[in-house]
Parts: structure tokens; C-alpha cells; sequence
């Protein structure tokens, strides 16, 4: 048997001599779908077998589809091959790659490389600025081929900085990415992925609060570029006949809203302006303003186009694929393949009532005064979320003794400002017969667009001194009154011992006549959805934010669960480090979910943390810390 590296050279070899490819490799195919809706120009360019047998047998041989008889693919000692690797593919084959994807590959720089002297070609004082003001800022991030919102979980190897010395590595970010705008070099990139034993990552905003959307040494689909919006006056499906519409999977909360709004419809969608509604938000379950009406997003989706870990092409709907219909809609992104778009029923338009006010301790008010008026609040979490609406809410510790609750906001869809008033009147009457003064800013929308422009500013991203956790404590909290009074002292006891806490008053309830899914079970019966966080100073070490998070993980949150052991956590807001994350984002959905894993994508192509089927595999990061940086290994 020849050496591996005689092997290699000769693989190579014969690469380079064939003829440099100029157009992308891929074929025009007929717009028609089993969705009933024609496929997007950008989903009729596809890898097919044809287009693959026009390139030589050595080429096609990187970008074949798999099949049950090409289960076994490249690892190096277990783990998915990193650069450095001896099956790292070279340079001449990174080229025929990006010659087959008609010029679409990334080499991943990092965001902040201007900030530092170790990238002569990067470094510049201007840019570094610029990133490091919009450094907060979602849209930075959304729009880079590899930047994620959370720095801590790519490994904090490369943060805006002022000192041109530090080190900057590409760290946890994928090494090269995919800028798509076609089916095809979705296909390409998911084929070469499986059949070179790379790591494989689907980004699209990077919102994602595990670092779902990076991984070090991966290859990258990023999936932001692909924006197309259709509306459906009378989509057809086995279960339904109404206004729908088609999404790209790149489409985002404020460009889905204010095509909606232009054509006077509403649709579910979640809270953060710049989140993609169209991947890893519904593919989590995602929960929307509308929710506590219309139940989750990934409830609203009646078909999806999606490239599978195989690399075929297929429509997924209740008819073609039950199976994946119901695993796909809300079983989590970057698991079962990549979406390329989704179509979701459509809403009337509606009029919502924003209101934005907020309470605290001071001279008026003791600390036992302040936590009366928010008990009062708590206690008709069952009323408002039944009348149908969403609100958002912080109560923050201020410093000694001293406590702010923020409403921002309420979010009364459905309502006219007098509905509203009387909805909340029990609880401003508790209010002021307890001398807390409110001075609410009320104002109704006839549409949901404006409503939410007005309630929801945009997002503040990047921190890379927190973490976060959660829970969805369910309505069983509020039913007995002893359980109940645990709930309201231990969130009050988290808050005194100075963690915020931000949550949502809220129900998803799956609508009567809907088809069920593989949303989180917990999310059925919630009427809150509760987060906090954690933080550290800058300068600390690996080990103390080890010790942070451990704390918050176990002992913070630990007195969260502990109050409703049985219920669980919104996978796409969350706790890295949550325990039994298989029970608590998947609760009793999860064997199934892992079969379904297992007969989709056997070769484990796709990983995301906390994901299903996840715990076969570890990352062994830099830091210790539980972050992207690090080979993917089987655990
Ligand atoms: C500021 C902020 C506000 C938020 N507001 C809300 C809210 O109101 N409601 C809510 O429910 N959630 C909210 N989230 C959470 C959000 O839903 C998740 O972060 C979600 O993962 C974002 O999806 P994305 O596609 O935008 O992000 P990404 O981080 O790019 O992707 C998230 C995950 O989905 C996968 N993925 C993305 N696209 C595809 C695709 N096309 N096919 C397959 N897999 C894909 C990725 O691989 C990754 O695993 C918010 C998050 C932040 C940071
Ligand atoms: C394919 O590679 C082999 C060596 O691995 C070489 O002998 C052969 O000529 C190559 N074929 C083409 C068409 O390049
Ligand atoms: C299965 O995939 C392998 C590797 O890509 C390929 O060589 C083989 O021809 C395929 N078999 C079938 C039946 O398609
Ligand atoms: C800048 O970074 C270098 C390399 O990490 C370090 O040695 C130096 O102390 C830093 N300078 C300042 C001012 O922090
Ligand atoms: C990605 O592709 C889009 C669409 O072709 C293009 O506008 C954009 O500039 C590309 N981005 C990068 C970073 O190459
Ligand atoms: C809005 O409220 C009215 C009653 O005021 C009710 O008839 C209608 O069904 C509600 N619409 C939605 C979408 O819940
Ligand atoms: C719950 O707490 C309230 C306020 O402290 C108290 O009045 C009530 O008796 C408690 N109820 C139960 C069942 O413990």
C-alpha cells in the first residue's frame, strides 16, 4: 500500500491538471415544488447528478451525494478534520470549490482583525474604530459571513481593542464560509463538508445564544444573503387553505414586518428586530409578540425547502416528509439540514396597545412596597396571557436595597388603549393603593408594524463578559398558591442577589387544528418565559468565569428549576451548561428527535451545541470554557 502523503500528492495532482472552472457547477432545474408554490429563482440553480458528471471523476468525487453505502467519512482520531490536518483539504482544492461555487468562498477574517498588528493587511485605525463603535450593534455581526452576537462562545479571540499588540485569532469562528445565493452551492458546500470529514456550521444572523452558528475549523453556509419574500393569497396544504407566505431563509424579523405591513397582513414573528424568522428563530420553536394568539412561529409553517445532510434537494411538508414536517418545526437549527425557505400562514391585520412604564424602590416606596406591586403583577400572569398578550418585563437590582421594574413592553395585541386599562385596572389599583406611582406611556397601532417598531428598539449584541440561562416556568406555578409563593421568592431572591431579570408574560398554546410539532412541550403550558445572567470583570481569567457560570448554572438557575422540575427551557435563549439539556429543550419529544437524527444525517455532518444529538460529540476548546474553540471530537 502506497504512503498516505503519495496518495494525497497523487489526488492533488491530478486536480490541478484539469481545466480551471470558471462558471458555477450546477444546473437550472423547473421551478415546480410539492409545496404548490414555485421554488425561488435562487432554488431552481441545484447540484444535480447531471451537472456533476460534466466534471472529472476526481473532481465529482469532493462533491458527491451521499448514500447508504457511503456512510463511513474522514475523521482524524475521532474528530472532524481541523486545519493542520494531513486531510485539510490544500489550497488547490479550496480553489476548485470556490470555482464550483462561482466565486462564493470566504476566507474567515475576523470583524475586529483591524484592530490589530498581527493582520499587517487588515490592520487600520479607521476601520478598528468603526467596528469597535458598531460592535453592539446586531447588524455588524448579521451582516458578516462568520461573526457571531456572543463573542464568549467563539472564544473571545479576537475583541475590538486598543491595543494593536494583543493577540487576534480566528479562534471559534468557521475558517472559510459559503456566501450563498443559490441552492446549489448549498448542496456543494454540504457534499464537500461530508465527503472531506470537515466540520460543518449553518450561520445565518448568528444571533444564536450557544454559539450555534460557529465552530473552529468549520466550513460555513451563510445563509443571509438569501432574502426573497412571496405572499400567498390562498396557499393550500392537507390542513389548511388561507394567505400564506414563502421566506427565504436569510429573510429578518423587520424585513418579514414591513412587507407584511405593506400588504396588510401580520406575521408570527419574534421580538428582536434584526433575528432571522426564517432559521434558527423557527427552527427553535421561536416565540413572537403574537404568540400568547397564534401560538409559536414554527407552528405557523405549512412547507419548507430544505437541502438535506445528504445533499438532496427536497420540499418538506405533512405529505412528502411527516417525519421531518414535524421534526424540522421546532427540533432546532443546524440539525437535520439547511432551510432554504420557509412558507408559514399569514394573519389579518391588528391593532395592538403598546405600553412602557416602570416602578422602584425610593422614598415612597420600601422594598417590601416595591415587591407587593410586582407580586400583584405576577399574579395575573394566567389573565393577561389569556386575553392574548406578550409583555416584557425587567426588574433589575440598583444597589443596595434599591430595585427597578421596567415594563418594555406591554405588548395587548387585539386591544384598544380602554381594553387595555381594563384589562391591567386590578393591577394599577393594587398599585396605587400601595403608593407606587406609574406614569404609563399608552399609544394603540392599527397594525402590528408600527406597534412593535414603536416597543421594540433594536437589540444589544456582543457582550463577551455574560452568559445567559432561562426557564418556562408553566401556568401549574400559578395554580397553587404555595407553589406559587415559592416561584415569587426564589425570582426575588435572584433579583436581590443582583441578577436581572428579563422575561416575558406570554402563553404558546398550539393553535386547535394546527399539526403538532417538535417544539419544546414546555413551551404548551408556559405563562413565563424568564431570563438572566451572569457577568464577570473583562480581565477575568478562564477559571473564575468557569466559576461564574458553574454558579449561575447550578445555583441561580438551580433554584428556578427546582420550582418546576418537569417543565423547561427555550432551547434558542438559554444556558449553555444546562443540565439534561435533553429534557429541558426537548422535554418529551427527544428520542424521537434523536432517531430522526440518526436515519437523516448518520454521519453526523451536522453538530450544533446543545442540539440534537449533540452530546455524541465534545469540543475541546482553548480556554476550558464551554465555547467553539477547539476540535470537534467524538465524545
Ligand atoms: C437580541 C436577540 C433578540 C432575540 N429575540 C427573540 C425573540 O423575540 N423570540 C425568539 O424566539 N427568539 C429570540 N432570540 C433568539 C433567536 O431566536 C435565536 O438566537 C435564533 O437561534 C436566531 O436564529 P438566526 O437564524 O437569526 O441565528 P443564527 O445564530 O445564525 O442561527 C441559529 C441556529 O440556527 C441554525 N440555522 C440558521 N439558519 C438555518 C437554516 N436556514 N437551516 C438550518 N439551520 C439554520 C444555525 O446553524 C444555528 O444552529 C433573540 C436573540 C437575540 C440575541
Ligand atoms: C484521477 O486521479 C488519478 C490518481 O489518483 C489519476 O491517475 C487519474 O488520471 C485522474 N483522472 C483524471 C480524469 O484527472
Ligand atoms: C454512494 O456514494 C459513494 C461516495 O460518494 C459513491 O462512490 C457511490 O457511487 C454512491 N453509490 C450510489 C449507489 O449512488
Ligand atoms: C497589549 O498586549 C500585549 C500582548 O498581549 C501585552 O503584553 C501588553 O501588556 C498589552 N498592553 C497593554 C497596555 O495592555
Ligand atoms: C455576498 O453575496 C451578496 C449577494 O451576491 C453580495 O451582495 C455581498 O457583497 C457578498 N458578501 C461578501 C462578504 O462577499
Ligand atoms: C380580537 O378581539 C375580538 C373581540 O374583541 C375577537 O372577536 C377576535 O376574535 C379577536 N381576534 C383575534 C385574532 O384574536
Ligand atoms: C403566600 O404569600 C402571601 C404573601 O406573603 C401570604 O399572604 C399567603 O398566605 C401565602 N399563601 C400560602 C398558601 O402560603
Amino acid at each position: 500500500m502506497a504512503p498516505r502523503s503519495m496518495i494525497k500528492g497523487a489526488f492533488l495532482g491530478a486536480l490541478a491538471l484539469t481545466a480551471p472552472v470558471t462558471a458555477q457547477l450546477a444546473d437550472q432545474v423547473s421551478s415546480d415544488s410539492q409545496a404548490g408554490v414555485p421554488l425561488f429563482t435562487s432554488e431552481t440553480l441545484q447540484l444535480t447528478d447531471d451537472a456533476l458528471a460534466t466534471v472529472s471523476e476526481n473532481q465529482s468525487a469532493l462533491f458527491q451525494f451521499g448514500n447508504a453505502s457511503s456512510l463511513s467519512t474522514r475523521s482524524v482520531n475521532g474528530c472532524k478534520v481541523y486545519p493542520g490536518d494531513f486531510w485539510w483539504p490544500s489550497k488547490l482544492v479550496w480553489n476548485l470549490f470556490d470555482a464550483f461555487l462561482g466565486g462564493a468562498l470566504i476566507k474567515t477574517v475576523p470583524l475586529a482583525a483591524s484592530c490589530y498588528k498581527s493582520w499587517p493587511d487588515e490592520y487600520n485605525a479607521a476601520t478598528c474604530s468603526s467596528i469597535t463603535d458598531d460592535w453592539t450593534d446586531s447588524n455588524l455581526h448579521a451582516a458578516d459571513a462568520a461573526s457571531v452576537m456572543w463573542p464568549l462562545f467563539e472564544g473571545r479571540t479576537c475583541l475590538p481593542t486598543t491595543n494593536a499588540s494583543a493577540s487576534c485569532t480566528v479562534g471559534g469562528y468557521s475558517s472559510y464560509a459559503v456566501n450563498v445565493t443559490n441552492v446549489a452551492q448549498i448542496q456543494l458546500a454540504v457534499n464537500f463538508a461530508r465527503n472531506a470529514g470537515l466540520r460543518l456550521v449553518v450561520k445565518n444572523t448568528g444571533h444564536d445564544f450557544n454559539g450555534k452558528s460557529t465552530g473552529a475549523g468549520a466550513l460555513g453556509i451563510w445563509t443571509h444573503h438569501l432574502k426573497n419574500i412571496d405572499y400567498i393569497p390562498n396557499y393550500k396544504s392537507s390542513s389548511y387553505s388561507g394567505p400564506a407566505v414563502k421566506m427565504g431563509a436569510g429573510v429578518q424579523a423587520h424585513e418579514i414586518y414591513e412587507k407584511a405591513n405593506a400588504l396588510g397582513f401580520t406575521v408570527v414573528g419574534g421580538e428582536g428586530k434584526t433575528v432571522g424568522v426564517a432559521g434558527g428563530y423557527v427552527l427553535g420553536g421561536g416565540h413572537s409578540p403574537l404568540s400568547s394568539i397564534y401560538g409559536l412561529a414554527a407552528d405557523q409553517v405549512l412547507a419548507m425547502e430544505v437541502v438535506l445532510p445528504n445533499g438532496r434537494f427536497v420540499t418538506v411538508t405533512e405529505q412528502t416528509y411527516p417525519d421531518l414536517f414535524w421534526a424540522i418545526r421546532g427540533g432546532g437549527g443546524g440539525t437535520f439540514g439547511v432551510v432554504t425557505s420557509v412558507i408559514s400562514r399569514v394573519h389579518p391585520k391588528v391593532g395592538v396597545t403598546v405600553s412602557t412604564f416602570s416602578f422602584s424602590t425610593g422614598t415612597d416606596v420600601s422594598v417590601e412596597t416595591f415587591w407587593a406591586g410586582v407580586r400583584s403583577y405576577m399574579e395575573r400572569f394566567d389573565t393577561h396571557a389569556d386575553a392574548g398578550t406578550y409583555a416584557y418585563f425587567w426588574i433589575l437590582n440598583t444597589g443596595e436595597d434599591s430595585f427597578l421594574f421596567l415594563m418594555n413592553p406591554f405588548f395587548a395585541v387585539n386591544h384598544t388603549v380602554a381594553e387595555y386599562n381594563a384589562l391591567v385596572q386590578p393591577w394599577y389599583d393594587d398599585l396605587s393603593n400601595l403608593g407606587i406611582s406609574i406614569s404609563p406611556s399608552t399609544t394603540y397601532y392599527d397594525n402590528f408594524y408600527g406597534a412593535w417598531m414603536a416597543g421594540f428598539p433594536l437589540e444589544t449584541v456582543a457582550s463577551s463578559t455574560m452568559m445567559t440561562g432561562s426557564r418556562l416556568f408553566p401556568r401549574a406555578n400559578w395554580e397553587d398558591a404555595t407553589l406559587f409563593n415559592t416561584t415569587f421568592d426564589t425570582l426575588r431572591s435572584t433579583v436581590e442577589n443582583g441578577y436581572a431579570l428579563l422575561a416575558f408574560n406570554m402563553k404558546a398554546e398550539l393553535v386547535d387544528g394546527y399539526p403538532d410539532n417538535a417544539a419544546n412541550p414546555a413551551f404548551r403550558n408556559t405563562l413565563m418565559h424568564a431570563i438572566s445572567s451572569t457577568s464577570w470583570d473583562a480581565d477575568a481569567t478562564p477559571a473564575e468565569i468557569k466559576a461564574k457560570m458553574d454558579y449561575f448554572t447550578n445555583t441561580v438557575l438551580g433554584q428556578w428549576r427546582a420550582t418546576c422540575p418537569d417543565a423547561g427551557a427555550y432551547m434558542s435563549e438559554s444556558d449553555i451548561q444546562e443540565p439534561n439539556f435533553q429534557q429541558a429543550f426537548y422535554g418529551s419529544n427527544y428520542a424521537r428527535l434523536y432517531k430522526l437524527k440518526q436515519l437523516y444525517d448518520p454521519t453526523s455532518l451536522f453538530y450544533a451545541p446543545t442540539g440534537v444529538g449533540s452530546e455524541n460529540w465534545v469540543v475541546n476548546s482553548a480556554d476550558g470554557l464551554p465555547d467553539q474553540n477547539g476540535r470537534l471530537c467524538r465524545a
